[in-house]
């Protein structure tokens, strides 16, 4: 819990570990409200879109002309002068390594010319706490991170303190959203196109490998659908191309659920009925059938359900801003040193002990 505090703070949040350009400017009241002043995030779709994904290099590239622009931006519509500013907060990582070296930098330099704290913030933390940035939800909670990088669940007892309970052992959720979409020739970002294909499907026209189902622990697996799927795409017709979009959505949201539920029963073991929240976050969270199953599972427990606002679940800088503010809250602040880690997990402890990337790899990364 945050200490007491007099004044409000106000921070200046910098996003660039992937393909997005974002700056924006949140509000901690000394109450603990939330407001996002601004939130710019500046897309770099159509230079990656003729590659089918991200391209690092050309990412890099793009933030270093886009974020001067992206961050005055933010700070012209927020409508505050500097010197009501408290601090700045840069994702120093997870996330591909010359975007974040591009954010962090420029965090520095603001900070350094204006004389303000500096938070390096980690894009995973900066999750955990989008949903605050729609609705007061106290800590502890339980989070299942679905994005295009990561899919875990965590415990989150409040800042700097999450315990990992499952991971996944080959590709992420959005990952598999991803690559799925293109086997079905959709246009890159993947988990959008598929979902809107999957709109007009029938999901019980394809019977798709249920990984993991009903086993024990929480970790998550999507490479068997994610091949299954693929070889489907590349046979089936036209006319049945959104039956399978819908059935490998379903399949998702199925094994998201699953996996879910085993997790709130572990956490339900030493957690009290009014403190059984459940949050699910990252850009998968902005998946509407993503969501419903979850939303489902959730009351079927008894646990309440939060979502981040639909702008929030994707990569944007007012959900880094917020978890520098409560990192600020708390004393904690980086020195202009500070490193811009590629990987950098949530609960190192856990990811030393039982690592999701095996050895050949370059560490824990989620
Ligand atoms: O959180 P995010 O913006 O970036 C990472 O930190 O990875 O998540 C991006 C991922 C992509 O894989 C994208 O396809 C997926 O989230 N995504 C969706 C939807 N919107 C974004 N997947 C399924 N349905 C959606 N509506
Ligand atoms: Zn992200």
């Amino acid at each position: 819990m945050s200490p007491p505090r007099m004044t409000d703070l106000i921070v200046l949040g910098v996003e660039t570990s992937c393909d997005e350009t974002a700056a924006a400017v949140v509000r901690l009241s000394a109450a603990g409200e939330v407001c996002v002043l601004s939130s710019v995030v500046g897309l770099q779709t159509e230079q990656h879109a003729p590659f089918g994904g991200v391209v690092p290099e050309i990412a890099a590239r793009a933030h270093v002309e886009a974020i001067d622009g992206v961050a005055a931006e933010a700070m012209a519509r927020a409508g505050i002068r500097w010197e009501e500013v408290s601090g700045v907060a840069a994702t120093a990582g997870p996330g591909l390594i010359g975007g974040v070296m591009v954010g962090l930098a420029f965090g520095k330099a603001v900070a350094l010319a204006r004389g303000l704290p500096l938070v390096a913030v980690n894009h995973l933390e900066g999750h955990a706490v989008s949903a605050r940035l729609g609705a007061r939800i106290d800590y502890p909670f339980l989070l299942l991170l679905v994005s295009g990088g990561h899919c875990q669940l965590l415990r989150v007892d409040g800042i700097g303190a999450c315990t990992r309970l499952g991971s996944t052992i080959d590709d992420a959720a959005g990952e598999a959203f991803d690559k799925i979409a293109k086997s079905l020739g959709l246009p890159f970002p993947g988990g959008p196109a598929l979902e809107r294909l999957a709109a007009s499907g029938d999901p019980g026209a394809f019977d798709l490998p249920r990984a993991l189902l009903g086993r024990p622990g929480c970790d998550f697996s999507f490479s068997g659908l994610k091949t299954a799927a693929a070889r489907r795409a590349a046979t089936c017709s036209d006319a049945s191309r959104a039956d399978l979009a819908a059935a490998v959505q379903l399949a998702i949201a199925r094994q998201l659920a699953d996996r879910t539920r085993r997790a709130m029963t572990t956490c339900a073991e030493d957690l009290p009925p009014g403190e059984r929240r459940f949050v699910v976050a990252g850009g998968v969270a902005a998946n509407g059938e993503v969501r419903a199953t979850l939303q489902d599972l959730a009351s079927e427990l008894g646990w309440s359900f939060h979502a981040p606002p639909l702008a929030y679940c994707t990569d944007n800088a007012a959900m880094i801003a917020l978890a520098g503010a409560e990192r600020l809250a708390l004393g904690l602040t980086d020195p202009l040193s500070a490193p811009a880690r590629p990987r950098w997990p949530l609960d190192p402890a856990a990811a030393a002990a039982r690592p999701t990337h095996l050895p050949g790899r370059k560490g824990a990364k989620a």
